[in-house]
């Protein structure tokens, strides 16, 4: 399949390279098409990896992954033109930080809202489904963990593209995601990116993931 990423940074970097290893054709999109850390990324990655503009990322992308920085998203989002993401599958990776108060940051907009829902509302003809934002980037592909794999959560509209979801998050290490139910959803997940930074700061380590216990 072809992806688009809308990001240059570590989240669009692991998300790229995940997809391509598992077979994909990537191009990850960027402000600028001559963006730096963009070209070294795909140098590294070889003949599946091209770079570009997010308008470039958008056209290509059968699906596209959103891992830009949340004060930068709209912008991306309209540089690209939501006719382009039209009818696709979106996946937000994107958090809704702001970094005012200082670290750990807080969320823009929750409790009655979200990103993810500002996400769908940016793109109505898109098919949104939040996901891999819980978890730091270095886990989001083949995470290993000693007491087994973690739990993704992830929520949208789509039931298809939600399938689509999972059998990519699957593919990526993933087997027990969670499907938590339409966009709205993004209001309990974006909080628990805010968790999940607060024990990183707490313990000065960042690598932990989220897991549901059942019985
Ligand atoms: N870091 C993690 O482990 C982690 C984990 C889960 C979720 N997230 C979320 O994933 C997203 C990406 O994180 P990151 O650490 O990879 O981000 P980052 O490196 O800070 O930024 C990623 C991208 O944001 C774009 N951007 C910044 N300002 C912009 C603007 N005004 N207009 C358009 N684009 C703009 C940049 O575009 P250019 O390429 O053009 O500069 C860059 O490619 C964030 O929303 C973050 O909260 C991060």
């Amino acid at each position: 399949m072809r992806i688009g990423i809308f990001g240059t940074g570590v989240v669009g970097h692991a998300l790229g390279t995940g997809f391509i290893s598992r077979g994909h054709d990537v191009m990850m999109g960027g402000r600028d098409s001559a963006n730096a850390k963009a070209k070294e990324w795909a140098v590294r990655s070889g003949g599946r990896a091209r770079t570009g503009t997010f308008a470039d990322a958008a056209a290509f992308g059968e699906a596209v992954a959103l891992a830009t920085l949340w004060e930068g998203t709209q912008h991306a989002l309209t540089l690209a033109g939501a006719d382009a993401l039209a009818g696709k599958l979106v996946m937000d990776a994107t958090n809704p930080l702001v970094f005012t108060t200082g670290a750990p940051p807080a969320l823009a907009l929750g409790h009655t809202d979200s990103g993810g829902e500002q996400v769908q509302r940016w793109l109505p003809k898109s098919r949104v489904v939040k996901v891999f934002n819980i978890v730091g980037h270095t886990e989001m592909i083949d995470p290993s963990f000693e007491h087994g794999p973690p739990d993704m959560f992830y929520c949208g509209n789509d039931a298809a593209a939600k399938v689509q979801v999972a059998e990519f998050l699957e593919a990526f290490g993933w087997p027990s995601a969670i499907d938590i139910g339409g966009i709205e959803g993004a209001r309990l997940l974006e909080p628990m990116c805010i968790l999940w930074v607060v024990y990183g700061f707490k313990t000065n380590g960042w690598h932990h993931a989220f897991k549901m216990l059942r019985k």
